[in-house]
């Protein structure tokens, strides 16, 4: 058993090869292979009933390498943990040495496996946080983002900067709370168990002590976008249908043209990547619903129980975005949510929206739900993608009920071939 080491090398257990394992975290604690072999040798080991330990759970995996970074395209998972850092240490060497035990950590995690002991004797800090134990991959996926504030020549990175990666310029009515904004490096953990995607954030924060800090967190549940054409569209909080007309990743082209980072990119390193854009977006949830229905589908541009456009029956019709209706009045109104963030409207530009519902708790002021989206959108090119679309919102008739409260951006790179580490394009 490989164990991934923290950055200053203390391991917390015993040492080996790298290897590639198909083991999942059941697996492990049985030494079988696949987990399937000594399901009596499992019950011994975990304590756990034998008859359920006979039983394995299907093992959901999504490969951590490949062209692409898993997490854009992938279709998109029910639960999210998202964390961005800074990066405390000034040398290079330790901000490439963690993105190593990164890499590492997080091949073992998306492959259901724990990074290190988990139990163990004695005086042994295990080094693994366990909270995953038992369960197995659940789809998850780790990506990773590099922020503006890397390239600040910290670590001799300036020239190396893509030109659009600027933190966002401010946009009408939104209120930024800079504690929960921005960021050196995001991760995005998403997967189908709330539990492996916490886990993952946590041991990659431990793994980072010394090197980095976490400067903000955000859980989500309830992916808010279908990203493939094998999903149902999801809803978001006030109800409706969220994704309809998102960019799916079987429609390669779209994808090509609108989310992936080209070879003409004016860095390299990004080439095969995209850009993140987050936006922490709270929603006046008690005030939406008091709200009646046909102003909440005007404010949309869509029926609530159907999602179909107002000029239309079904969901998946075609809005249009001209149709008059008897008064001479648009019947898709001006301030729709849908017409003035259509490529219609915007120059025939498309972005990749990957949200999460959010909650926060109560606000202990109003005794109101404090909740919304965590919006998350990927993009070719921000200059061209999120920044104009948001502009165009500035007219939305959503905006009585919500208000952006925190911003990201971050460069994510390609996939990783075999043995390549994240950020070695970047960094090497
Ligand atoms: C709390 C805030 C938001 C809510 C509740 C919301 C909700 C919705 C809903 C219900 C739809 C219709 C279904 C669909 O096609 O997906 C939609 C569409 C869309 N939204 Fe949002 N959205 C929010 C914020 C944003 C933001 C910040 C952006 C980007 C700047 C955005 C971009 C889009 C786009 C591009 C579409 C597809 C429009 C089309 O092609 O018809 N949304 N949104």
């Amino acid at each position: 058993m490989t164990e991934v080491s923290r950055p200053d090398g203390e391991t917390n257990g015993e040492q080996g090869p790298a290897r590639r394992s198909r083991l999942t975290r059941r697996g492990f604690l049985t030494g079988s292979v696949g987990g399937l072999a000594v399901a009596g040798a499992s019950a011994v080991l975990v304590g756990c009933d034998e008859s359920k330990a006979a039983a394995p759970k299907p093992v959901t995996q999504v490969p951590f390498r490949g062209t692409h970074q898993a997490g854009i395209a992938t279709p998109a998972q029910d639960r999210m943990a998202f964390a961005a850092f800074d990066v405390t240490s000034t040398r290079k060497q330790d901000l490439i040495d963690l993105l190593q035990t990164w890499t590492a950590a997080a091949e073992k995690m998306c492959a259901g496996q724990p990074i290190g002991t988990v139990g163990g004797t004695g005086e042994q800090v295990p080094a693994d946080t366990g909270e995953a134990t038992g369960l197995d991959a659940a789809d998850l996926t780790i990506t990773i983002g590099f922020g503006p504030g890397l390239f600040d020549n910290r670590f001799g990175l300036a020239a190396r900067k893509p030109a659009a990666l600027e933190p966002l310029p401010s946009f009408a009515r939104e209120v930024i709370d800079p504690d929960i904004s921005g960021g050196d490096i995001c991760i995005q953990a998403c997967a189908n168990d709330p539990q492996v995607a916490f886990h993952a954030v946590r041991n990659l924060n431990r793994l980072g002590f010394g090197t980095t800090t976490m400067r903000w967190f955000q859980l989500g549940f309830g992916r808010t976008s279908s990203t493939s054409s094998s999903q149902q569209t999801p809803r978001n909080l006030l109800g409706f249908k969220d994704g309809t007309r998102n960019v799916v990743s079987e429609d390669v082209d779209a994808m090509n043209a609108h989310v992936w980072v080209n070879e003409t990119s004016d860095q390299q390193w990004l080439s095969g990547g995209s850009y993140l854009v987050t936006r922490k977006i709270r929603m006046a949830i008690e005030a939406w619903d008091r709200d009646r229905i046909g102003d909440q589908q005007d404010v949309i541009g869509r029926t609530k129980v159907e999602g179909a456009p107002l000029t239309g029956t079904k969901e998946h019709d075609e809005p249009d975005l001209n149709a008059k209706g008897s008064d001479g009045q648009p019947v898709i109104p001006v301030d729709a949510h849908i017409r003035l963030a259509a490529p219609e409207s915007n120059a025939g530009m498309k972005i990749l929206r990957r949200g999460y519902s959010f909650t926060d708790g109560a606000d202990p002021v109003t005794g109101q739900l404090d909740a919304g989206l965590f919006f998350i959108c990927f993009q070719s090119d921000p200059r061209t993608g999120f920044i104009p679309v948001q502009r165009k919102l500035a007219a939305d008739g959503l905006n009585e009920y919500i208000k952006h409260v925190s911003s990201g951006i971050f460069a994510c790179p390609a996939g990783l071939a075999d043995g390549e580490y994240w950020g070695q394009r970047l960094l090497a």
